[in-house]
């Protein structure tokens, strides 16, 4: 028999009926109105799963609980959810829910280029009579100019009505590309003044739809939230070893669910129906397009890394389960590699580094850091194994994007104006609730220039400090759990009331995550032929690179800038760049051709990679 058991999310309870059998994560995943994190699929590793039990029994505290938590979170009733039992009654309270890390402000993809794929047009067919007894659907393809059609059965046996619904008056929705002019479906009376699109972004941590006026040309909204599929794996390969225990479908109706939602609310907020979106265009990683297709991914999970499809495949959007238009069509752009996707051609495209003869270099550090390396005549790509160290996971108090996450960190030093030398910022200025991927750059950087951290990642101890570390620095440098460890946000200023510490080992887990991401640039600079100091622009995609400081980038060592460089924060390139294809015809061909035109170098077999990375291993920049 099935346990009651109460939620509080959000300021809003929620009952479940939940196996007792079972263990409360998976509980808690079942429900799709609630969120939880669990990056390590419910592996008891990641201490990310924390739930507090406010009332019914509260169970002793496990091993994992105990190696995870601390004692005074323990004492509150913190368990981790995923080693929790479910009893009849439990009321528990979960954090809140993932926000939308990326605001309306994000919506900078400005004027888009105009180039539109499908058009619609008014046209009135000529009334049949004895003497003229066309058909209806050859009257229209006359009047419309198209000679072929790709419309879906339901409009053929609509057709009849609606030709006559309007006194033979029609809006035609057309396209044209090398194989003709088709005729995609057909509405009563005048409907010019609509035909909008979406574009997704589906990010492995974070999904963002944009909703764009395919008349105009322009992006009217954007919403986005952390991807679903979180909770059953933080990174790619954990959803992949998913997907292979319990079938793909799991993934991809998450996402597909979560994509509708999203469309429901950006339409919504806009006063737009659902049915007046025509095209969608979807960019991700190759496998988040793989789990949003329904494919098997587990190929790309393990050598030789072979995708099941890379190039842009169109289908019917209700064929795919997304809600639009009954003829709306959704294209998947081309990805290049297993580990290189469509999100990065897309950036590509809206970074425009294919259009200087300068060599650009464009990286997105997420989970995976993909390198690029180009210019108009040459592309050459990569992908390394970064670790979700940026996406806040394998790091003590790591976060996502979310409401409350430190994202910038600063010691003013003498120089300073502000009586308080050491400032963080926290994405929304909500209280602190971690550090994410930019903040931990920042402290990192921080602890570099002022001595703390040395140049192999050692945080040094309280007694080898040197002379020179500032008194404000110094006083926050402690022990956590027996290891040296710095503290970036006091207790008392943070939503859970529990200092906010930066350890030994995340310390460890940046170092290796940029050493990757150096190593890879020096290795594609390598087969390029060319010196890193040749790079004349730098481009930073991602959620993280809008959020990153280039100059703790330098001092870090992240990215090797070549002095004199051009840096430039793309934001949401992925998102910007699938939003720029749903509205030109000649950008969506435009990421066929990166997708085709670019090389791409597969670093786990690669020793000059082996050698570089452990050469940019020491945090010594340029
Ligand atoms: S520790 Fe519970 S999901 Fe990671």
């Amino acid at each position: 028999m099935n346990a009651t058991v109460y939620v509080i999310q959000d300021n809003v309870q929620y009952q479940l009926a939940v196996d007792p059998a079972g263990d409360m994560l998976t509980a808690l995943q079942r429900s799709s109105r609630l969120t939880i994190p669990a990056p390590c699929g419910g592996a008891g590793t990641c201490g990310k799963c924390v739930v507090r039990v406010v009332e019914g029994d509260v169970p002793e505290a496990n091993t994992m609980d105990k190696r995870l938590l601390s004692s005074a979170r323990i004492a509150a009733g913190a368990r981790l959810a995923c080693r929790l039992t479910p009893t009849d009654g439990m009321k528990i309270e979960i954090p809140n829910g993932h926000g939308a890390p990326l605001s309306k402000a994000t919506l900078s993809v400005g004027s888009l280029h105009h180039d539109p794929h499908w058009v619609k047009r008014t046209v009135t067919l000529p009334a049949p009579s004895i003497d003229d007894q066309t058909p209806d659907l050859e009257r229209v393809l006359e009047v419309s100019g198209c000679t072929m059609h790709r419309l879906t059965v339901d409009t053929l046996r609509s057709l009849s009505t609606v030709v006559r619904r309007d006194a033979y008056q029609v809006t035609v929705l057309c396209s044209q590309d090398r194989y003709g002019n088709f005729l995609h479906a057909v509405e009563p009376g005048d409907t010019t003044g609509t035909l909008r699109g979406v574009a997704v972004d589906i990010g492995t941590t974070t999904v963002a739809v944009y909703l764009i006026d395919l008349l105009s040309g322009r992006a009217i909204d954007v919403h986005s939230e952390l991807n679903r599929q979180a909770e059953l794996g933080a990174d790619v390969i954990t959803r992949i070893s998913y997907s292979t225990k319990h079938g793909v479908d799991p993934l991809r109706k998450r996402i597909v669910e979560q994509i509708n939602r999203m469309i429901s609310t950006v339409t919504g907020r806009n006063g737009i129906a659902v049915s007046d979106l025509y095209l969608a265009a979807v960019a991700g990683n190759t496998t988040m397009l793989h789990f949003f297709l329904g494919l098997d991914a587990a190929a790309i999970g393990v050598s030789p890394f072979i995708p099941a499809v890379t190039r842009a495949m169109t289908y019917r959007a209700a064929e795919l389960g997304i809600s639009a238009n009954l003829a709306a069509v959704v294209t998947t752009l081309p990805c290049i590699s297993a580990y290189v996707g469509a999100d990065v051609v897309a950036a590509i495209v809206a970074s425009r580094m294919r259009e200087s003869s300068d060599v650009s270099l464009l990286v997105d550090v997420g989970t995976n850091g993909e390198i690029v390396l180009g210019n108009s005549d040459w592309l050459i790509t990569c992908s390394t194994a970064a670790g979700p160290a940026f996406e806040g996971a394998q790091v003590r108090f790591g976060v996502g994007g979310v409401d409350g996450a430190v994202n910038s960190f600063a010691f003013t030093g003498e120089t300073g104006w502000t009586s308080d030398r050491i400032t963080y910022t926290t994405i929304n200025s909500a209280e602190a609730s971690g550090i994410c991927g930019a903040g931990l750059l920042d402290v990192v950087a921080t602890l570099l220039k002022t001595g703390v951290i040395d140049e192999t990642g050692r945080l040094l101890p309280d007694n080898e400090l040197p002379d020179s570390v500032p008194a404000e620095i110094r006083e926050r440098c402690h022990l956590f759990e027996g290891s040296p460890a710095f503290l970036v946000v006091p207790g008392e200023q943070t939503r859970d009331r529990e200092p906010i510490y930066l350890t030994e080992k995340d310390v460890r887990e940046i170092q290796l995550a940029k050493a990757a991401i150096a190593a890879g640039v020096d290795t594609l600079a390598d087969e390029a032929g060319i010196q890193v100091t040749d790079i004349a622009r730098v481009y930073l995609a991602g959620g993280f690179g809008s959020f990153m400081s280039a100059g703790s980038a330098l001092t870090v060592g992240l990215i090797p800038l070549p002095n004199g460089s051009r840096t430039e924060a793309l934001g949401n390139a992925a998102g910007i760049g699938t939003a720029m294809s749903l509205t030109s015809r000649t950008l969506f061909e435009r990421c066929n051709s990166v997708a085709t035109a670019a090389h791409h170098v597969e670093l786990s077999g690669s020793s000059g990679f082996r050698e570089a990375y452990v050469n940019r291993m020491t945090f010594s920049t340029l």
